[in-house]
């Protein structure tokens, strides 16, 4: 008999580039725990359908993800909230999100709201030398950068997020296997 694989969209924003690594040590997880995940820029995925969950993330910039994962989140939010749905959050530029939960900001907040996402994470973030725009590069000038990316917790979270994916698919009476 065939067995459904449940497929994971996990699909992010970036401005300089930290984050996919982020989504890749998630999407890495998930195909470990038997899952069939893909990383993808939210910029690039066309359409949420061949999914059965989606993690979705982003950078924080000014309190907001990038413009491209709320244009992303406006397209597709029926199809976002029709699915479980995980969202995490990089930011700040310190050892706080390490230290304890932080909640989202108050416009991924209205986000979570609207997709009725399960669950809001945020991760420490990562700034460098190489940042693309002025105001990057002004933070990292004043001493703000760094790399505060938690790969464990990241990875932990992902573990987390796996369980309740394969234990929703098990629980599914329509479940094809
Ligand atoms: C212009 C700018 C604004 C930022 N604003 C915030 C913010 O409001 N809150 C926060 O936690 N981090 C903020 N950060 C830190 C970024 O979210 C962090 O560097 C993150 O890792 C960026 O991901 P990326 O490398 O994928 O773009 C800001 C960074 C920049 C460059």
């Amino acid at each position: 008999m065939h067995e459904h694989i449940e497929r994971v969209l996990v699909t992010y924003g970036t401005a300089n580039g930290s984050t996919p690594q982020i989504a890749g040590a998630i999407a890495d997880v998930l195909n470990k725990a038997g899952l069939r995940a893909e990383p993808r820029l939210a910029r690039f995925v066309a359409s949420v359908e061949p999914y059965d969950a989606v993690v979705l993330g982003s950078g924080l910039y000014a309190g907001h993800w990038h413009r491209y994962v709320r244009r992303f989140v406006r397209r597709h939010r029926r199809a976002l909230s029709e699915r479980p749905l995980w969202l995490f959050s990089s930011g700040p530029l310190d050892d706080s999100a390490s230290r304890g939960d932080i909640p989202p900001t108050p416009s991924v907040r209205r986000i979570a709201d609207q997709l009725h996402a399960r669950e809001h994470v945020t991760f420490g973030g990562c700034l460098k030398e190489n940042a693309q725009s002025r105001g990057a590069r002004m933070l990292v000038r004043s001493g703000k950068g760094g790399d505060f990316r938690d790969f464990p917790a990241i990875e932990q979270w992902a573990e987390h997020v796996a369980d309740e994916i394969l234990l929703a698919s098990w629980q599914r009476p329509d479940r094809r296997r």
